[in-house]
């Protein structure tokens, strides 16, 4: 619990149906704002760079999405309010995202660690009538703290240069500001966008037994 009135839970496969109806054109929160958009189901950083991601359609997305979620793979963390979902975050041990840097057209960053002990951030969605409300700064938190609470070393993020733009289409790799506030720094740039870290405390680190250990709740 982030507030008092929203939950972070991470994803697992209980919540798939959750996922998906977040999802689902037409009927979902998260892109009735953009229908243009609503056939990725967050599966663009998933999908490997030599695939034609213009060819795939929401039904196929949709598919790779649900098994992706029903077999644990795919990882992030839902914003609920009641039975609501109205936001999400796609973050995960980066052995989970192996395309993401491909797909970003960022240089992996250094990586001193096994890849299952950073992080990376990709994507938010939050429901448009849930904007501007603190929901993925909750999410944010909850994810910070998950992840910490797993062993993760340090967790990388993209934000965009948007400039002064106010379109929420044009921070969904996350706010810098966002980023900014919570201690994230720059490690690289390039020239769309600016690549963030954040050290998790070592103290809030591996306080779990184990770190493949399964936490659904935030
Ligand atoms: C960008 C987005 C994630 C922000 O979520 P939010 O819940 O409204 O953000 P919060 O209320 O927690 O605000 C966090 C910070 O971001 C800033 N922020 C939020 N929306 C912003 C916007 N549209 N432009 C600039 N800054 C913004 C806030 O001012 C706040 O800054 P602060 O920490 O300095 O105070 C949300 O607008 C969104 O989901 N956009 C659409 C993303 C999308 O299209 N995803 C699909 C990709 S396929």
């Amino acid at each position: 619990m982030t507030s008092a009135t929203l939950r972070v839970e991470r994803l697992s496969p209980a919540k798939r149906a959750d996922y998906l109806a977040f999802f689902d054109h037409e009927r979902g929160a998260a892109f009735s704002d953009n229908p243009g958009w609503a056939r990725c189901y967050c599966q663009f950083y998933r999908t490997a760079r030599a695939i034609d991601w213009k060819a795939s359609t929401g039904v196929q997305n949709r598919a790779a999405a649900s098994a992706s979620v029903a077999c644990g793979e795919a990882e992030g963390y839902l914003a609920k309010a009641g039975d609501e979902t109205v936001g999400w975050l796609h973050a995960a041990p980066r052995h989970k995202l192996p395309h993401a840097f491909e797909r970003l057209g960022v240089d992996p960053t250094p990586l001193d660690l096994p890849p299952q002990d950073a992080a990376v951030i990709v994507c938010f969605v939050i429901a448009p009538a849930w904007r501007r409300r603190g929901v993925a700064s909750a999410l944010l938190d909850g994810a910070l703290a998950d992840l910490a609470a797993r062993g993760i070393a340090f967790v990388d993020a993209f934000p965009f240069k948007a400039g002064d733009s106010t379109s929420a289409a044009d921070h969904y790799h996350g706010p810098a500001s966002l980023f900014a506030s919570r201690g994230f720094e720059p490690v690289a740039q390039t020239g769309d966008l600016t690549v963030v870290r954040k050290h998790l405390a070592p103290e809030t680190r591996c306080q779990t037994p184990s770190r493949s250990e399964d936490r659904n709740g935030v």
